[in-house]
């Protein structure tokens, strides 16, 4: 992302803001509420418009400009966000793959979307019913299911808003060997946290966003 600016009415929430990742490492960013982390990370996978921000963004070597969200999964950037988009009163399989059913014509196949969410769900570690509410299961688990649904995608580029911050110590830990997990096997990732422990244990990059531009 080169030289991002973007504004709100009144607020300037970044600034000349550049971020570079390479493929395949776990880049993290830090920096204080409202520094324009999330900001950033919606202009990069299109929740922000190419036409609603200044500045450019690359993708593997050529240039991108998102209109969608759609659009960004196609390219292979997914994007999970702080406030969970899952729907409770739907199952897991059902919430996997909403909007992206296995099948033709409009016409769902579940035989194989069963199948398909098994092979997800094992990849992320979640063994719960596959037809449990999402209601019933628990935030460290919507997470998984929140994970398993960018892999139905092919995503190449994981973005993680605090994925941790409303998790307990174990299923914090789940989380991150699963990232480090996705990163042997060629994902690469830029999560977003607060905690300098976890930092620590998995990033091998760091970029410090303070008051909209970046610090480091
Ligand atoms: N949709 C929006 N409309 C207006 N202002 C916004 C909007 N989203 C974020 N902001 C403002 O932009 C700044 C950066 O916010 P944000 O990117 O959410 O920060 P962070 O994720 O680092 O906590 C803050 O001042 C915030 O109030
Ligand atoms: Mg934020």
């Amino acid at each position: 992302m080169r030289s991002i600016t973007k504004e709100f009415p009144g607020v300037k929430a970044l600034s000349d803001v550049s971020l570079s990742v390479r493929a395949g490492e776990i880049h993290a960013i830090c920096g204080e509420n409202g520094a324009g982390k999330s900001t950033l990370m919606k202009v990069l996978s299109g929740v922000y418009p190419y036409g609603t921000y200044e500045g450019e963004i690359v993708f593997e070597g050529e240039e991108v400009r998102f209109k969608d969200i759609k659009q960004s999964e196609q390219a292979g950037i997914v994007i999970i966000h702080q406030e969970l988009a899952l729907i409770p009163e739907l199952s897991i399989t059902e919430n996997l793959f909403l909007g992206n059913e296995p099948g033709k014509f409009g016409v769902i196949d579940w035989t194989s979307a069963q199948l398909r969410a098994q092979d997800l769900l094992a990849r992320v570690g979640l063994a719960d019913d596959p037809d449990t509410q999402i209601k019933n299961i628990g935030v460290g688990k919507q997470q998984l299911v929140e994970i398993a649904k960018a892999l139905h995608k092919d995503v190449k580029l994981l973005i993680l808003d605090e994925p941790t911050a409303a998790l307990n110590e174990n299923d914090s830990q789940h989380l991150l060997d699963l990232i480090v997990g996705l990163k042997a096997k060629g994902i690469s990732s830029i999560i977003i946290s607060h905690k300098l422990n976890e930092i620590e244990q998995i990033a091998d990059e760091i970029t410090i966003i303070r008051d909209g531009k970046t610090i480091e």
